[in-house]
């Protein structure tokens, strides 16, 4: 079991993609679970940060994967949960305790997989895996991080402010590191990488060594 770690734009998902498919690993992506909620909550008219009510949206819904898509309740959401505006919300919903329990043992189950899997979120190794084989802390720089959402969403259709979307990054970040409930930070015993200046196949290459060390020491 592998668990990446790390902020918003650090090439996570691109990365543990790849990293998956080279191990043979199923991949599953954490984040798209809190984006579902939010997704869930803001069509119900709540507010993210509801502690009741979002904890209860968190354990009534039924989310699925199938390879890259997602669906919430039999419907594909994996377009709408990527908006800017569910960012905003799930950053703020997934810092309710109620909603990181309601998802705690199913991002287990997921985590068990046979042969493998690779957990990509922000505390998978501190908290939903403390004993994963190997763990990966994945960092960029902000600038970094911004200019590839912005490469990204072009690549969508949809144009973004470079300068909004780095504005929204750093609070997003000052977020998720700040917040009581599993706050954003590296276990003691993960590899820290920093993908400034690194290729997507440097980065995979480098994981996939590692893993390769965990499993054949
Ligand atoms: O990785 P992402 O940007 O798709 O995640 C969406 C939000 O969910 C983000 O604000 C952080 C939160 N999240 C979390 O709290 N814990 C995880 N394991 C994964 C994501």
């Amino acid at each position: 079991m592998v668990a990446v770690d790390g902020p918003a734009g650090s090439g996570k998902s691109t990365v543990s993609d790849q990293v998956a498919a080279a191990l043979g690993f199923v991949k599953v992506n954490t984040g798209a679970l809190y984006r579902c909620i939010a997704l869930a909550g803001q069509r119900a008219g709540l507010s993210p940060d509801d502690e009741l009510e979002m904890g209860a949206v968190a354990r009534r819904i039924e989310i699925h994967f199938d390879g890259d898509r997602v669906f919430l309740d039999g419907e594909d959401v994996s377009q709408s949960i990527r908006a800017p505006e569910i960012s905003s919300f799930a950053s703020i919903s997934s810092a309710l305790g109620s909603v990181r329990s309601a998802i705690l043992e199913e991002q287990r189950r997921l985590g068990r997989q046979e042969p493998g899997a690779v957990l990509e979120g922000r505390d998978i190794g501190t908290v939903v895996f403390p004993d994963a084989d190997l763990k990966v802390f994945l960092t960029a720089s902000p600038q970094e991080r911004a200019r590839r959402r912005h490469e990204q969403l072009k690549a969508q259709g949809e144009h973004h402010d470079l300068a909004e979307l780095l504005e929204q990054i750093i609070a997003r970040d000052a977020r998720d590191r700040s917040r009581s409930e599993a706050p954003l930070v590296q276990a003691k015993d993960a590899r820290e990488l920093v993908t400034d200046g690194l290729t997507i196949d440097q980065v995979v290459d480098l994981i996939v060594s590692w893993a390769q060390e965990e499993q054949d020491p």
